[in-house]
């Protein structure tokens, strides 16, 4: 069980109420006993970012020095991260930083469906708190939660809106660091972000684009650039 019932929790309106909305939300992180990672992990690894951030990155899951800090994407893939972020003007403070599941897998295994299910409150929980413009999904178990059955070697690079919320799916950054022909098309879809990002704010004044309050969706509409 999550340690507080997600349906209930009202949406936060003010930025005090989405930050106490998100310390709450990493209490029950800590706390939560849904799946046998919370027996196993060193630390839960909730997320971290501002409570307004434009942009959520949504990794797999924590590896073992995320376990041991209790951050996201503090090890090698977390560096590369930033040195992405840092090629189109974004620290890693400027962004939501998520996983999938909150808990490291022992032994950095794949998550497995069940812990994905018991976990999948917490991530829509933060998606409607901070309410981001552009979701970013890093590998294939990301994606999987947004865009189930799409291949990641089709859709990287490219928005789609789904369920009102703009989803651009990327290679995890530790891919590109074990398979190094996937470092020029994970450099390349950076830097598409800025451009993207201008689009979801443009819609979200127009009212098109619904914050992101969804999980898996099915229709997609693609974002065309100019
Ligand atoms: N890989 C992920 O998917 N998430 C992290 O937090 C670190 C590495």
């Amino acid at each position: 069980m999550l340690a507080f019932d997600l349906s209930m929790a009202p949406t936060p309106e003010s930025l005090d109420e989405r930050r106490a909305a998100l310390s709450e939300l990493n209490a029950g992180v800590g706390a939560c006993r849904a799946c046998a990672l919370g027996l196993s992990r060193t630390r839960a690894v909730p997320g971290e970012g501002p409570a307004d951030a434009e942009i959520m990155f949504i990794g797999e899951g924590p590896g073992y020095y995320e376990d041991q800090q209790g951050r996201p994407f503090v090890g090698a893939a977390g560096q590369f991260l930033e040195e992405l972020l840092e090629s189109i003007g974004l620290k890693r403070t400027d962004v939501f930083i998520a996983n999938v599941i909150k808990c490291r897998p022992p032994g950095n295994r794949d998550p497995l469906p069940e812990e994905i299910g018991a976990c999948s409150g917490w991530l829509s929980r933060q998606l409607a708190i901070v309410q981001p413009k552009l979701i970013v999904t890093l590998g294939r178990y990301s994606l999987a939660r947004f865009l189930p059955g799409t291949p990641i070697g089709k859709a990287h690079g490219q928005a789609r809106r789904v369920n009102g919320a703009w989803v651009v799916p990327m290679y995890h950054p530790a891919a590109a660091l074990h398979q190094g022909s996937l470092r020029q098309p994970i450099e390349d879809d950076f830097r598409k972000i800025p451009a993207y990002l201008e689009q979801a704010r443009r819609d979200a004044e127009s009212g098109e684009a619904r914050p992101a309050l969804a999980a898996a969706a099915p229709a997609a509409t693609q974002m065309k650039l100019l």
